[in-house]
Protein backbone atom coordinates (compact mmCIF):
# COMPACT_ATOMS: atom_id res chain seq x y z
CA UNK A 1 0.00 0.00 0.00
CA UNK A 2 1.20 3.38 -1.43
CA UNK A 3 2.34 5.74 2.33
CA UNK A 4 1.07 8.09 0.38
CA UNK A 5 -2.23 10.36 -0.49
CA UNK A 6 -3.00 12.09 -3.12
CA UNK A 7 -5.74 15.36 -2.72
CA UNK A 8 -7.40 16.88 -6.06
CA UNK A 9 -9.14 19.87 -6.30
CA UNK A 10 -12.07 19.46 -8.10
CA UNK A 11 -12.57 23.47 -9.43
CA UNK A 12 -9.14 23.37 -10.75
CA UNK A 13 -8.01 19.83 -11.68
CA UNK A 14 -5.12 20.17 -9.69
CA UNK A 15 -3.80 17.45 -7.70
CA UNK A 16 -0.71 16.87 -5.28
CA UNK A 17 0.51 13.86 -3.55
CA UNK A 18 1.83 13.87 -0.20
CA UNK A 19 3.60 11.71 2.37
CA UNK A 20 1.23 9.42 4.89
CA UNK A 21 3.75 8.76 8.00
CA UNK A 22 2.10 7.27 11.62
CA UNK A 23 -1.07 8.61 9.91
CA UNK A 24 0.17 12.26 9.53
CA UNK A 25 0.43 13.96 6.45
CA UNK A 26 1.39 17.68 6.20
CA UNK A 27 -1.31 20.05 5.44
CA UNK A 28 1.22 22.67 3.70
CA UNK A 29 0.22 20.24 0.78
CA UNK A 30 -3.11 22.40 0.76
CA UNK A 31 -1.72 25.65 0.05
CA UNK A 32 0.16 24.05 -3.05
CA UNK A 33 -3.40 23.47 -4.14
CA UNK A 34 -4.71 26.75 -3.46
CA UNK A 35 -2.34 29.15 -0.77
CA UNK A 36 -6.24 30.68 0.24
CA UNK A 37 -7.41 26.81 1.17
CA UNK A 38 -8.11 26.59 4.83
CA UNK A 39 -9.03 23.31 6.81
CA UNK A 40 -12.31 23.84 8.86
CA UNK A 41 -11.45 21.76 11.78
CA UNK A 42 -13.35 23.20 15.44
CA UNK A 43 -11.58 21.40 18.54
CA UNK A 44 -8.90 20.03 16.00
CA UNK A 45 -10.55 17.00 16.30
CA UNK A 46 -8.01 15.84 12.97
CA UNK A 47 -5.24 18.02 13.58
CA UNK A 48 -1.76 17.52 14.61
CA UNK A 49 -0.28 20.78 15.75
CA UNK A 50 3.15 19.63 16.43
CA UNK A 51 5.27 16.36 16.29
CA UNK A 52 6.19 15.71 19.94
CA UNK A 53 8.65 12.70 21.23
CA UNK A 54 7.26 13.30 24.82
CA UNK A 55 4.35 11.45 25.41
CA UNK A 56 2.23 8.68 23.91
CA UNK A 57 -1.59 7.54 23.70
CA UNK A 58 -3.44 5.49 21.77
CA UNK A 59 -6.93 5.65 22.97
CA UNK A 60 -8.00 2.90 20.96
CA UNK A 61 -5.94 0.65 22.99
CA UNK A 62 -6.00 2.04 26.37
CA UNK A 63 -1.79 2.90 26.32
CA UNK A 64 0.09 5.43 27.89
CA UNK A 65 4.05 5.93 27.67
CA UNK A 66 5.89 8.76 28.84
CA UNK A 67 9.19 9.05 26.73
CA UNK A 68 8.47 5.45 26.11
CA UNK A 69 8.14 4.02 29.29
CA UNK A 70 4.12 2.66 30.08
CA UNK A 71 2.61 4.33 32.69
CA UNK A 72 2.13 1.06 34.51
CA UNK A 73 6.01 0.40 34.73
CA UNK A 74 6.53 4.03 36.15
CA UNK A 75 3.52 3.68 38.64
CA UNK A 76 4.90 0.66 40.04
CA UNK A 77 8.98 1.22 40.10
CA UNK A 78 9.40 5.07 39.93
CA UNK A 79 8.81 8.24 41.91
CA UNK A 80 7.51 11.52 40.73
CA UNK A 81 10.74 13.16 40.66
CA UNK A 82 12.26 10.30 38.76
CA UNK A 83 9.32 10.88 36.11
CA UNK A 84 9.66 14.63 36.11
CA UNK A 85 13.50 14.20 34.76
CA UNK A 86 12.47 12.14 32.33
CA UNK A 87 9.97 13.92 30.97
CA UNK A 88 12.05 16.73 30.92
CA UNK A 89 15.06 15.51 29.69
CA UNK A 90 13.85 12.38 28.03
CA UNK A 91 15.70 9.49 29.65
CA UNK A 92 15.46 8.21 33.07
CA UNK A 93 18.65 9.81 35.94
CA UNK A 94 21.68 8.09 36.62
CA UNK A 95 21.69 7.58 40.17
CA UNK A 96 24.39 10.64 40.27
CA UNK A 97 22.14 12.47 38.10
CA UNK A 98 18.62 11.81 40.63
CA UNK A 99 20.57 12.70 43.44
CA UNK A 100 21.84 16.46 42.12
CA UNK A 101 18.11 16.95 40.59
CA UNK A 102 15.83 15.93 43.92
CA UNK A 103 18.70 18.10 45.62
CA UNK A 104 17.95 20.73 43.62
CA UNK A 105 14.14 20.83 43.55
CA UNK A 106 13.95 20.41 47.17
CA UNK A 107 16.27 23.17 47.76
CA UNK A 108 14.12 25.45 45.93
CA UNK A 109 11.12 25.33 47.36
CA UNK A 110 10.75 27.93 49.32
CA UNK A 111 9.06 31.15 48.00
CA UNK A 112 10.05 34.91 48.61
CA UNK A 113 7.93 36.28 51.58
CA UNK A 114 6.09 38.66 49.75
CA UNK A 115 4.29 36.22 47.65
CA UNK A 116 2.25 35.42 50.94
CA UNK A 117 2.35 38.86 52.54
CA UNK A 118 1.89 40.83 49.75
CA UNK A 119 0.11 38.71 46.99
CA UNK A 120 -1.73 35.71 48.82
CA UNK A 121 -2.46 37.73 51.75
CA UNK A 122 -4.63 39.98 49.68
CA UNK A 123 -7.47 37.49 48.13
CA UNK A 124 -10.62 37.32 50.07
CA UNK A 125 -11.23 35.16 52.74
CA UNK A 126 -13.45 32.42 50.03
CA UNK A 127 -11.32 32.67 46.98
CA UNK A 128 -11.31 29.69 45.48
CA UNK A 129 -8.18 27.64 45.76
CA UNK A 130 -7.43 27.34 42.25
CA UNK A 131 -7.92 30.65 41.18
CA UNK A 132 -5.04 31.42 43.73
CA UNK A 133 -2.95 28.97 42.22
CA UNK A 134 -3.16 30.48 38.81
CA UNK A 135 -2.83 33.88 40.04
CA UNK A 136 0.12 32.99 41.80
CA UNK A 137 1.91 30.95 39.18
CA UNK A 138 2.08 34.34 37.03
CA UNK A 139 2.73 36.95 40.17
CA UNK A 140 5.97 34.38 40.61
CA UNK A 141 7.18 35.20 37.71
CA UNK A 142 7.80 38.69 38.38
CA UNK A 143 9.80 37.82 41.48
CA UNK A 144 12.87 36.59 38.88
CA UNK A 145 14.31 39.67 36.30
CA UNK A 146 15.72 36.57 34.16
CA UNK A 147 12.43 34.92 33.51
CA UNK A 148 11.82 36.65 30.13
CA UNK A 149 15.75 35.16 28.86
CA UNK A 150 13.65 32.06 27.69
CA UNK A 151 16.50 30.99 24.58
CA UNK A 152 19.36 30.96 27.31
CA UNK A 153 18.75 27.06 27.82
CA UNK A 154 20.83 27.69 31.49
CA UNK A 155 18.29 30.13 32.29
CA UNK A 156 15.24 28.52 31.39
CA UNK A 157 15.97 25.36 33.19
CA UNK A 158 16.26 27.33 36.49
CA UNK A 159 13.03 28.68 36.06
CA UNK A 160 11.29 25.43 35.08
CA UNK A 161 13.23 24.06 38.03
CA UNK A 162 11.96 26.89 40.44
CA UNK A 163 8.50 26.27 39.19
CA UNK A 164 8.34 22.59 39.68
CA UNK A 165 9.95 22.97 43.11
CA UNK A 166 7.44 25.59 44.64
CA UNK A 167 3.75 24.61 42.74
CA UNK A 168 3.67 22.30 45.86
CA UNK A 169 4.27 25.38 48.62
CA UNK A 170 2.15 27.60 46.35
CA UNK A 171 -0.66 24.79 46.46
CA UNK A 172 -0.37 24.45 50.41
CA UNK A 173 -0.41 28.45 50.86
CA UNK A 174 -3.60 28.26 49.11
CA UNK A 175 -4.87 26.04 51.38
CA UNK A 176 -3.58 27.36 54.68
CA UNK A 177 -4.99 30.64 53.70
CA UNK A 178 -8.10 29.78 52.55
CA UNK A 179 -9.07 27.27 55.78
CA UNK A 180 -7.33 30.25 57.95
CA UNK A 181 -4.44 28.53 58.98
CA UNK A 182 -0.16 29.56 59.41
CA UNK A 183 1.40 28.85 56.31
CA UNK A 184 4.24 25.66 57.08
CA UNK A 185 7.78 26.30 55.77
CA UNK A 186 9.30 23.58 53.39
CA UNK A 187 11.09 20.78 54.66
CA UNK A 188 14.66 20.00 53.21
CA UNK A 189 14.30 16.76 54.54
CA UNK A 190 11.53 15.77 53.22
CA UNK A 191 10.72 14.08 49.57
CA UNK A 192 8.33 16.01 46.96
CA UNK A 193 5.16 13.79 48.51
CA UNK A 194 5.86 14.00 51.67
CA UNK A 195 6.93 17.63 51.99
CA UNK A 196 3.64 18.79 50.29
CA UNK A 197 1.68 16.80 52.69
CA UNK A 198 3.16 18.43 55.85
CA UNK A 199 2.53 21.60 54.26
CA UNK A 200 -0.58 21.09 54.04
CA UNK A 201 -1.35 19.20 56.89
CA UNK A 202 1.33 20.18 60.12
CA UNK A 203 -0.54 21.82 63.28
CA UNK A 204 1.94 21.91 65.56
CA UNK A 205 3.58 18.60 66.21
CA UNK A 206 1.09 16.31 66.12
CA UNK A 207 1.49 15.42 62.05
CA UNK A 208 3.35 12.43 60.65
CA UNK A 209 3.35 11.83 56.81
CA UNK A 210 2.10 8.54 56.41
CA UNK A 211 4.26 6.46 53.97
CA UNK A 212 1.33 4.82 52.30
CA UNK A 213 -0.52 7.65 51.74
CA UNK A 214 3.08 10.06 50.44
CA UNK A 215 3.11 7.23 47.82
CA UNK A 216 -0.28 7.59 46.98
CA UNK A 217 0.45 11.15 45.92
CA UNK A 218 3.36 10.39 44.73
CA UNK A 219 2.06 7.85 41.90
CA UNK A 220 -0.79 9.78 41.51
CA UNK A 221 1.94 12.88 40.49
CA UNK A 222 3.35 10.44 38.41
CA UNK A 223 0.02 9.40 36.73
CA UNK A 224 -0.95 13.01 36.08
CA UNK A 225 2.50 14.46 34.83
CA UNK A 226 1.77 14.67 30.98
CA UNK A 227 -0.94 13.83 28.27
CA UNK A 228 0.37 15.07 25.53
CA UNK A 229 -1.72 17.75 23.78
CA UNK A 230 -4.85 18.21 26.10
CA UNK A 231 -6.41 21.67 26.10
CA UNK A 232 -4.40 23.08 29.05
CA UNK A 233 -1.00 21.88 27.19
CA UNK A 234 -2.24 23.28 23.85
CA UNK A 235 -2.87 26.50 26.24
CA UNK A 236 0.97 26.08 27.00
CA UNK A 237 2.29 25.88 23.84
CA UNK A 238 0.26 28.48 21.99
CA UNK A 239 1.33 31.31 24.91
CA UNK A 240 4.49 29.99 24.67
CA UNK A 241 4.89 30.01 20.93
CA UNK A 242 4.61 33.93 21.57
CA UNK A 243 7.46 33.51 23.43
CA UNK A 244 6.18 34.60 26.72
CA UNK A 245 7.98 33.76 29.91
CA UNK A 246 7.40 30.08 31.52
CA UNK A 247 5.40 31.74 34.56
CA UNK A 248 2.72 33.18 32.39
CA UNK A 249 2.55 30.54 30.18
CA UNK A 250 1.96 28.03 33.22
CA UNK A 251 -0.70 30.17 34.57
CA UNK A 252 -2.33 29.88 31.15
CA UNK A 253 -2.16 26.34 31.16
CA UNK A 254 -3.42 26.04 34.60
CA UNK A 255 -6.17 28.32 34.10
CA UNK A 256 -7.54 25.84 31.07
CA UNK A 257 -6.99 23.05 33.39
CA UNK A 258 -9.29 24.60 35.53
CA UNK A 259 -12.40 24.17 32.97
CA UNK A 260 -14.88 21.43 34.52
CA UNK A 261 -14.58 19.70 30.98
CA UNK A 262 -10.56 19.48 31.71
CA UNK A 263 -9.43 19.00 34.90
CA UNK A 264 -12.13 20.82 37.24
CA UNK A 265 -13.98 16.96 36.29
CA UNK A 266 -12.26 15.37 39.32
CA UNK A 267 -13.91 18.32 41.55
CA UNK A 268 -17.14 18.31 39.60
CA UNK A 269 -17.36 14.05 40.12
CA UNK A 270 -17.58 14.44 44.03
CA UNK A 271 -20.26 16.69 43.56
CA UNK A 272 -21.96 14.87 41.32
CA UNK A 273 -21.84 11.60 43.42
CA UNK A 274 -22.70 13.54 46.52
CA UNK A 275 -26.01 15.03 44.96
CA UNK A 276 -26.77 11.44 43.83
CA UNK A 277 -26.35 10.33 47.72
CA UNK A 278 -27.58 6.97 47.75
CA UNK A 279 -27.11 3.52 45.11
CA UNK A 280 -30.76 3.47 44.85
CA UNK A 281 -30.38 6.82 42.90
CA UNK A 282 -28.14 5.53 40.58
CA UNK A 283 -30.56 4.12 37.80
CA UNK A 284 -32.42 7.08 37.90
CA UNK A 285 -29.33 9.34 37.87
CA UNK A 286 -28.20 7.15 34.50
CA UNK A 287 -31.77 7.85 32.64
CA UNK A 288 -31.33 11.89 33.16
CA UNK A 289 -27.99 11.71 31.46
CA UNK A 290 -29.54 9.34 28.99
CA UNK A 291 -32.45 12.21 28.55
CA UNK A 292 -29.80 14.68 27.88
CA UNK A 293 -29.97 16.34 31.55
CA UNK A 294 -26.42 16.78 32.05
CA UNK A 295 -23.04 14.67 31.41
CA UNK A 296 -21.43 11.68 33.84
CA UNK A 297 -19.03 13.16 35.28
CA UNK A 298 -15.40 11.67 35.08
CA UNK A 299 -16.19 9.74 32.29
CA UNK A 300 -16.03 9.86 28.28
CA UNK A 301 -12.61 10.99 26.61
CA UNK A 302 -11.45 12.57 23.45
CA UNK A 303 -8.72 9.75 23.06
CA UNK A 304 -9.36 6.88 25.26
CA UNK A 305 -11.95 4.77 23.89
CA UNK A 306 -11.56 1.77 25.55
CA UNK A 307 -10.50 2.96 28.78
CA UNK A 308 -8.21 5.52 30.45
CA UNK A 309 -4.82 3.21 31.99
CA UNK A 310 -4.80 6.03 34.55
CA UNK A 311 -8.60 5.21 35.25
CA UNK A 312 -7.10 1.91 36.28
CA UNK A 313 -4.40 2.37 38.13
CA UNK A 314 -6.30 5.31 40.22
CA UNK A 315 -9.15 2.70 41.27
CA UNK A 316 -6.65 0.38 42.22
CA UNK A 317 -4.61 2.83 44.42
CA UNK A 318 -7.77 3.94 46.11
CA UNK A 319 -7.85 0.68 48.34
CA UNK A 320 -3.99 1.26 49.23
CA UNK A 321 -5.29 4.72 50.22
CA UNK A 322 -8.38 3.48 52.04
CA UNK A 323 -6.51 0.68 53.60
CA UNK A 324 -4.95 3.69 55.58
CA UNK A 325 -7.55 6.06 55.68
CA UNK A 326 -11.06 4.21 55.99
CA UNK A 327 -13.13 3.79 52.97
CA UNK A 328 -14.67 6.97 50.85
CA UNK A 329 -19.06 6.51 51.40
CA UNK A 330 -18.85 7.83 48.03
CA UNK A 331 -17.18 5.00 46.91
CA UNK A 332 -20.00 2.20 46.73
CA UNK A 333 -22.07 4.98 44.53
CA UNK A 334 -19.20 5.68 42.24
CA UNK A 335 -18.85 1.60 41.57
CA UNK A 336 -22.60 1.10 41.38
CA UNK A 337 -22.61 4.37 38.59
CA UNK A 338 -19.52 2.63 36.83
CA UNK A 339 -21.10 -1.11 36.80
CA UNK A 340 -24.35 0.56 35.30
CA UNK A 341 -22.93 2.87 33.00
CA UNK A 342 -20.66 -0.21 31.38
CA UNK A 343 -23.62 -2.12 31.28
CA UNK A 344 -25.83 0.32 29.20
CA UNK A 345 -25.97 0.85 25.48
CA UNK A 346 -25.53 4.36 25.40
CA UNK A 347 -22.47 4.44 27.05
CA UNK A 348 -21.11 1.53 25.35
CA UNK A 349 -22.17 3.17 21.87
CA UNK A 350 -20.13 6.31 22.55
CA UNK A 351 -17.32 4.37 24.20
CA UNK A 352 -17.89 6.46 27.35
CA UNK A 353 -15.30 4.95 30.33
CA UNK A 354 -14.29 6.11 33.77
CA UNK A 355 -11.33 8.64 33.33
CA UNK A 356 -8.83 9.81 35.19
CA UNK A 357 -10.93 12.09 37.53
CA UNK A 358 -13.38 9.63 38.18
CA UNK A 359 -11.55 7.73 41.22
CA UNK A 360 -8.63 10.37 41.95
CA UNK A 361 -11.45 12.95 43.66
CA UNK A 362 -12.28 9.73 45.91
CA UNK A 363 -8.49 9.19 46.85
CA UNK A 364 -8.02 13.21 47.48
CA UNK A 365 -11.24 12.99 49.54
CA UNK A 366 -9.95 10.25 51.65
CA UNK A 367 -6.56 12.24 51.95
CA UNK A 368 -8.66 14.91 53.50
CA UNK A 369 -8.26 17.82 50.84
CA UNK A 370 -11.38 19.84 50.39
CA UNK A 371 -12.50 19.26 46.67
CA UNK A 372 -11.86 22.87 45.98
CA UNK A 373 -8.43 21.54 46.10
CA UNK A 374 -8.92 18.60 43.82
CA UNK A 375 -7.83 20.60 40.38
CA UNK A 376 -5.05 22.36 42.40
CA UNK A 377 -3.52 18.31 43.25
CA UNK A 378 -4.09 18.24 39.39
CA UNK A 379 -1.95 20.98 38.45
CA UNK A 380 1.31 20.70 40.43
CA UNK A 381 2.04 17.15 38.55
CA UNK A 382 1.32 18.08 35.01
CA UNK A 383 3.24 22.00 35.71
CA UNK A 384 5.77 19.21 34.75
CA UNK A 385 4.19 18.20 32.02
CA UNK A 386 3.49 21.54 30.27
CA UNK A 387 7.59 22.97 31.12
CA UNK A 388 8.46 19.91 28.91
CA UNK A 389 5.98 20.80 26.03
CA UNK A 390 7.34 24.54 25.84
CA UNK A 391 11.09 23.31 26.12
CA UNK A 392 10.17 20.98 22.90
CA UNK A 393 8.27 23.97 21.49
CA UNK A 394 11.30 26.54 21.40
CA UNK A 395 13.91 23.79 19.99
CA UNK A 396 11.30 23.03 17.31
CA UNK A 397 12.28 24.95 14.51
CA UNK A 398 8.99 23.98 12.61
CA UNK A 399 7.31 26.08 15.33
CA UNK A 400 5.98 29.56 15.04
CA UNK A 401 3.71 31.52 16.92
CA UNK A 402 0.33 30.04 16.62
CA UNK A 403 -2.19 31.63 14.56
CA UNK A 404 -5.16 29.75 13.11
CA UNK A 405 -7.07 31.13 10.50
CA UNK A 406 -10.78 31.44 10.64
CA UNK A 407 -13.84 30.83 8.46
CA UNK A 408 -15.77 34.32 8.28
CA UNK A 409 -19.39 33.55 8.57
CA UNK A 410 -20.54 37.30 9.44
CA UNK A 411 -22.24 39.94 7.23
CA UNK A 412 -20.59 41.46 4.33
CA UNK A 413 -19.45 44.55 4.16
CA UNK A 414 -22.14 47.66 5.05
CA UNK A 415 -22.64 51.07 6.10
CA UNK A 416 -23.06 52.67 9.41
CA UNK A 417 -26.29 53.62 10.55
CA UNK A 418 -26.51 56.66 12.95
CA UNK A 419 -28.25 55.76 16.25
CA UNK A 420 -31.19 58.03 15.55
CA UNK A 421 -32.05 55.71 12.53
CA UNK A 422 -31.78 52.13 14.06
N1 LIG B 1 -21.75 11.77 29.85
C1 LIG B 1 -22.75 11.57 28.97
N2 LIG B 1 -22.59 11.64 27.64
C2 LIG B 1 -21.38 11.95 27.19
C3 LIG B 1 -20.27 12.17 28.05
C4 LIG B 1 -20.50 12.05 29.43
N3 LIG B 1 -19.52 12.25 30.31
N4 LIG B 1 -19.17 12.45 27.33
C5 LIG B 1 -19.56 12.41 26.05
N5 LIG B 1 -20.88 12.10 25.96
C6 LIG B 1 -21.66 11.90 24.74
C7 LIG B 1 -21.98 13.22 24.06
O1 LIG B 1 -23.19 13.74 24.51
C8 LIG B 1 -21.99 12.80 22.62
O2 LIG B 1 -23.23 12.13 22.38
P1 LIG B 1 -23.98 12.33 20.95
O3 LIG B 1 -23.05 11.68 19.96
O4 LIG B 1 -25.28 11.64 21.12
O5 LIG B 1 -24.11 13.81 20.74
C9 LIG B 1 -20.90 11.75 22.52
O6 LIG B 1 -20.83 11.17 23.84
C10 LIG B 1 -19.54 12.28 22.12
O7 LIG B 1 -19.21 13.36 23.01
P2 LIG B 1 -18.33 14.61 22.63
O8 LIG B 1 -18.74 15.78 23.47
O9 LIG B 1 -18.29 14.79 21.15
O10 LIG B 1 -16.90 14.11 23.09
P3 LIG B 1 -15.61 15.01 23.29
O11 LIG B 1 -14.47 14.20 22.86
O12 LIG B 1 -15.78 16.34 22.66
O13 LIG B 1 -15.60 15.25 24.87
C11 LIG B 1 -15.12 15.12 27.15
C12 LIG B 1 -14.71 14.67 25.75
C13 LIG B 1 -14.07 14.59 28.14
C14 LIG B 1 -15.11 16.65 27.23
C15 LIG B 1 -16.52 14.56 27.48
O14 LIG B 1 -16.50 13.14 27.44
C16 LIG B 1 -17.06 15.05 28.81
O15 LIG B 1 -17.66 16.12 28.87
N6 LIG B 1 -16.86 14.27 29.93
C17 LIG B 1 -17.28 14.72 31.23
C18 LIG B 1 -16.24 15.67 31.83
C19 LIG B 1 -14.97 14.94 32.22
O16 LIG B 1 -14.99 13.91 32.85
N7 LIG B 1 -13.82 15.54 31.86
C20 LIG B 1 -12.50 15.00 32.20
C21 LIG B 1 -11.78 14.52 31.00
S1 LIG B 1 -10.33 13.54 31.33
C22 LIG B 1 -9.18 14.55 32.15
C23 LIG B 1 -8.92 15.87 31.54
O17 LIG B 1 -9.05 16.13 30.35
O18 LIG B 1 -8.48 16.73 32.30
Amino acid sequence: MAETITITDDRTGKKVTVAVQDGVFASSALRELDPNLRMYDPAFLSTAACASSITYVDGDAGILRYRGYPIEQLAENSTFLEVAYLLLNGELPTEAQYETWSYDVIHHTMVHENMRKRFVDGFHYNAHPMGMFISAIAALGTFYEDSKDIFNQPVLNKQILRLIAKVPTLAAMTYRFSSGLPFVLPNNSMDYAQNFLNMMYRIGDDYRVDPVLARAMDVLFILHADHEQNCGTTAMRVVSSANADPYSATAAAAAALYGPLHGGANEGVIRMLTEIGDVKNVPAFIESIKRGEGRLIGFGHRVYKNFDPRGTLIKKLAYDVFEVTGTNPLLEIALKLEEAALSDEYFISRKLYPNVDFYSGLIYQALGFPVEMFTVLFAIPRTVGWLAHMSELLKDSEQKISRPRQWYIGVDERNYTPISKR
